[in-house]
């Protein structure tokens, strides 16, 4: 539940769908690098609409993407 419930607490501050969404419509990139990308939602979604692009993740956590399937 770890996921869904982190979700749900996002989402009452920023919406991470809407945000991909515009960074989609901004740009086209060959290579992503994701400064603090915690557990990984923005990731997922970054993957998700740039599915060829080279996506890397940088954190201070050593839980890094603990939830996420992609990073
Ligand atoms: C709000 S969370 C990021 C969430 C993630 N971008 C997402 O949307 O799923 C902020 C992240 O920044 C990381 N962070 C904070 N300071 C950092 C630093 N100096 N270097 C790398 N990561 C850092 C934290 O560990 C945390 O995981």
């Amino acid at each position: 539940m770890e996921k869904p419930i982190s979700d749900i607490y996002r989402n009452i501050f920023v919406n991470l769908a809407d945000l991909t969404h515009q960074i989609h419509k901004w740009v086209n990139p060959e290579i992503i690098l994701e400064l603090g990308c915690g557990q990984g939602a923005l990731t997922e979604l970054l993957a998700s609409v740039y599915p060829t692009s080279h996506i890397i993740v940088i954190d201070i956590t050593p839980r890094v993407g603990h939830i996420s399937s992609r990073t």
